[in-house]
C-alpha cells in the first residue's frame, strides 16, 4: 500500500469510528454526542462537576501560559505540569531587567513567569492552594473579587499587567467559582514569588 492510500484508509477508519458516536435524537436528527449508554443518564445530571469545569476554563483561558512555569521542548517553551500553576519559581532569581530604549518592546524572562514594562516588574502568582505561598488563605469571595475589580485580593493595590483580569470580569460568577474550585483541588506547591516592583506613574 502506498503511503497515500494508508492515509486514506486511516481517514476512512476515523470517519467510521466517529460516526459511531452520532446517534439518532428523538426529533430524528443525528447529533454528535456521548455513546448511548452514557446519554441514557437523567437530563438533570450535571454535565461536569465544578472542578472539571474549572479545569477546562483554566485551560482555555490561558492561565497556564503565565502561571505554569515553562520548560524547553523541541519546538520551544511548554508548560511544566510538575510545577502546575505555582507561579514564578523562587529558585529563579533574576537580575534587574535590561534597560530598553523607548519603543514598543517589553521584556519577559524564562520560564515566562516574569515581565518588565512601563508598569514595573511583575511575577506570575502562585495559584496552588499552598497555605503560605499560594491561594491557601484566599476565600472564594477574595478570588472572585480580585478578578472582578482588578485589585489584589479584591481590595488593595491594582493588579498589574500582563494579568488580563479585564477580560475575565465578563465571566459569570459560576465560572469564576468553578475556577476557584479547581484551583483548590490541585496539589499545593510551596513557592514564594517575589514582590512586584511598581513603577512611578509617568509625570505629566
Ligand atoms: C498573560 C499572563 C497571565 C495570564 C494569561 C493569566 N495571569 Fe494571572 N497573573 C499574571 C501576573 C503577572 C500576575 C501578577 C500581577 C501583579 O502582581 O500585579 C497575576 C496575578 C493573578 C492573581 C492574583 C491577583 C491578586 O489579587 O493579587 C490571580 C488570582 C490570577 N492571576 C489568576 C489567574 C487566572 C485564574 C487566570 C486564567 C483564567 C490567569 N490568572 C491568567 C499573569 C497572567
Amino acid at each position: 500500500m502506498s503511503s497515500g492510500s494508508i492515509v486514506a484508509a486511516l481517514a476512512a477508519t476515523l470517519v467510521l469510528a466517529s460516526c459511531q458516536h452520532y446517534e439518532k435524537q428523538e426529533d430524528g436528527s443525528a447529533q454528535p454526542g456521548q455513546p448511548a449508554s452514557q446519554s441514557a443518564a437523567p437530563a438533570s445530571a450535571p454535565a461536569q462537576s465544578p472542578v472539571e469545569r474549572g479545569r477546562y476554563l483554566v485551560t482555555i483561558a490561558g492561565c497556564h501560559d503565565c502561571h505554569t512555569p515553562m520548560k524547553m521542548g523541541a519546538m520551544g517553551p511548554e508548560p511544566d505540569f510538575s510545577q502546575m500553576l505555582s507561579g514564578h519559581p523562587e529558585s529563579v532569581v533574576l537580575p534587574p531587567p535590561p534597560k530598553l530604549p523607548p519603543g514598543p518592546w517589553m521584556i519577559t524572562a524564562f520560564p515566562l513567569t516574569a515581565w518588565s514594562g512601563p508598569w514595573g516588574i511583575t511575577y506570575a502568582t502562585n495559584l496552588t492552594p499552598d497555605s503560605l505561598s499560594g491561594l491557601g488563605i484566599w476565600t472564594e469571595e477574595m478570588f472572585i473579587g480580585a478578578l472582578r475589580t482588578g485589585k489584589h485580593m479584591g481590595t488593595s493595590r491594582p493588579i498589574l499587567p500582563p494579568m488580563p483580569w479585564q477580560f475575565f470580569v465578563t465571566m459569570p460568577n459560576e465560572d469564576l467559582s468553578a475556577i476557584y474550585a479547581f484551583l483548590r483541588s490541585i496539589p499545593p506547591i510551596r513557592n514564594t514569588i517575589p514582590d512586584p516592583v511598581i513603577a512611578e506613574p509617568p509625570k505629566e
